[in-house]
Formats: structure tokens, C-alpha cells, sequence
């Protein structure tokens, strides 16, 4: 008999290390996490199996299917949204390529199973595109199906995956004389910019808000790569992690989505600033944007809509930014950077 285990790929991003963290210490031990990174030696403890490999690597999955029953996945590699700027093909292959062979997979392994394979699928706020700052101020919170007009290589990547994803669970192989009768449940979660305590995110464009935190804690100037008025959507990791969790929970039946929006707060660059000014009042940070990534930002919308997901999953974030910063960022940051022992007050 193959071994059933929860596949998670990009293992050791920052999503994917929170996410093994809590269902580590949830009980949940028969992860098999693949990342094309070195996955850190306190987390391969925590997984049954820890794979240093290339989710473009088909080889690879026929191995894995060999031995492991997956009956659960969340595919949360990508290359981010300034990363993929420098390389767009690349930043293709790896965010709609490597999706594809996860929903292949999907797909082949519910057969073996007999029943359909859940597949997460974070997305992201870079899937909208608003035209200039005006549209921005003026549409506000977007639902779903609003602005789906991405300016970024990452944007396009994760709404074509959204779209693959309701494709393979809705129409693969329509034609076929004998439609597969399991097949793949996707879901996917429009994330805004994520901020955790315990790790600082690679190659994104929401970066500046972690950023800033980190380098105040550790005592190092920041330079903010956009302009003080500057204003997204963000969310603490802990509420990333929840959403991610609900959502697989939820009962099929309620869902009347394949994507949904979740968010929590939407300060303005100056905003974060202040908060982390208050947390670190000898922070040095001057505001020096950078007009291609600053255009980026500006692309992206003001906040989400999430009422979908309220209303479907009973969505709804532990922290707000007050909880966020006091309870959850400063106080693990502090202690975080103390243990190191880089000076920070
Ligand atoms: N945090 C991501 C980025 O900046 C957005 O999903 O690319």
C-alpha cells in the first residue's frame, strides 16, 4: 500500500514553512513538502518526507506517485512578482508549467484513489489591474471578478492558474466518452501582501511592508522603494495560514467560487512606517521610490472585497493591524532579533 501524505510545494518559502509549522504542531506529521531550495533542517524534522527538487521535474513526480496516495495538495511555489520581471519566461514555466503538472498529477492521483483530489492554490492581489491611481481611489475594494487586467508576469501566471484550476475541476477532457468521475477540487485564496514575524519574503513587490519591520528590528536603515501614500491590502501570516486551512475545510457544497479574496488591513506606506516607529523609534527609513516597482504597486487595488469568503467559509481574520503589530509582528520580532543578538533595542 502507498503511504497517503499532504504534498506541499515551495516548502520553504514563507507561506510554506508557517504552514508546515502548524500542522506539525497540529498532529499533522505525514507531509511530504518539495521545494527547490534547501528546505531548513528544523522543518525537514517536522515533515515524513523532504524533497530538494524542481516542481518542472516530471520525473520526479512519477517517482512520487509510486510510492505516496496524495490526496491533498497545496501548491505554493512560484516566483513572485518582481522576480519575475527579471526573467518572464522563466517566471512562465515555473508559475504555469510547474501548476499544470500539479493538476496532472491532481488529476492522475484521484484516480488511483477514487475520489477527488483538493488542490490549494494560493493566488494573489497581483491578478487585478487598475489603470492609474485615480481608478484605484475611486474603486476601492474590489470583488473577484473585477480589474482581472494583471500589469505583472506573476499577475497573468496565477489568473491563468485560477483558470486552469476550474478548468481541471469543472471541463478536463469534456469530450472524453467516459468524463473522469473524481477528478481534481480546487480552490484557490487571492492573498494580499503577507507579512510574518519569522521569515522576509524573496522577490515580491508587496516586500516593502516586511521589510521595513525587519530591517528597524535589526537596527539597519530602509530605503521604501514606493512613496509614503502608497496603500494595499496585507495580512499577518497566522490569518494566511488560517484562511488556507478553512478553506480546505470547507464543505464542497458551499463553495460557490473556485477563488476567493481574503483580507485583513490596508495601511499606506507612511502607515506601516508608523507602526513600526512605534514599536522601534530609532528606526531610519527614507522613502525612495522606485518608479518601475512603485508602478507595480500602483496597479494593484486599495483592498480587497472579501465578503465571499465570509459568507461561504465564515472567513474572517484574527488580527487586524492593531492585533497584528502588538500581539503577533513586534513582539516575535523583538524577540527574534534579540535572540540573535543584533543590538536592536
Ligand atoms: N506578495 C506578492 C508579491 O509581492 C503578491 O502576491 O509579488
Amino acid at each position: 500500500m502507498r503511504r497517503e501524505v499532504v504534498l506541499i510545494t515551495g516548502a520553504a518559502g514563507e507561506m510554506g514553512q508557517a504552514l508546515i509549522e502548524h500542522l506539525a504542531e497540529s498532529g499533522i506529521r505525514n507531509i511530504l513538502a518539495l521545494d527547490v531550495n534547501p528546505i531548513p533542517k528544523p522543518l525537514r524534522a517536522r515533515c515524513q518526507l523532504a524533497i530538494q527538487g524542481d516542481i518542472l521535474d516530471e520525473a520526479l513526480f512519477g517517482r512520487l506517485v509510486s510510492e505516496y496516495a496524495i490526496p491533498l495538495i497545496y501548491h505554493l511555489a512560484a516566483l513572485l512578482s518582481t522576480r519575475a520581471e527579471f526573467t518572464p519566461e522563466v517566471a512562465h514555466h515555473v508559475n504555469v508549467d510547474g501548476t499544470l503538472n500539479l493538476l496532472k498529477l491532481a488529476v492522475d492521483q484521484s484516480g488511483w484513489l477514487g475520489r477527488p483530489v483538493k488542490f490549494i492554490f494560493p493566488s494573489s492581489v497581483a491578478v487585478y489591474g487598475l489603470p492609474d491611481l485615480e481608478t484605484k481611489a475611486r474603486e476601492g475594494r474590489v470583488k473577484e471578478w473585477q480589474w482581472n487586467i494583471p500589469a505583472t508576469m506573476y499577475g497573468c501566471n496565477k489568473l491563468y492558474g485560477e483558470h486552469l484550476g476550474r478548468y481541471y475541476m469543472r471541463h478536463y477532457r469534456q469530450l472524453a466518452a467516459e468524463p473522469a468521475s473524481h477528478g481534481v477540487d480546487f480552490r484557490a485564496i487571492r492573498f494580499p501582501g503577507l507579512i510574518s514575524a519569522f521569515t522576509t519574503p524573496t522577490g515580491g513587490t508587496s516586500d516593502y511592508g516586511p521589510e521595513m519591520l525587519h530591517h528597524a528590528a535589526k537596527g539597519e536603515p530602509y530605503r521604501c522603494f514606493v512613496r509614503e501614500d502608497t496603500r494595499m491590502p496585507f495580512m499577518a501570516m497566522p490569518d494566511a495560514i488560517k484562511a488556507l486551512l478553512l478553506l480546505e475545510r470547507a464543505p464542497r457544497e458551499r463553495l460557490t467560487s473556485h477563488v476567493y479574496n481574503v483580507t485583513s488591513f490596508n495601511p499606506s506606506a507612511g502607515e506601516i512606517l508608523a507602526e513600526v516607529r512605534a514599536a522601534f523609534p530609532a528606526a531610519q527609513v527614507t522613502f525612495e521610490p522606485d518608479t518601475k516597482r512603485q508602478a507595480i504597486v500602483d496597479s494593484w487595488p486599495v483592498d480587497q472585497d472579501d465578503s465571499l469568503a465570509r459568507r461561504d467559509w465564515g472567513w474572517q481574520p484574527d488580527y487586524d493591524q492593531r492585533r497584528a503589530f502588538d500581539e503577533y509582528l513586534v513582539p516575535n520580532i523583538r524577540r527574534r532579533y534579540e535572540a540573535v543578538g543584533t543590538g536592536a533595542k
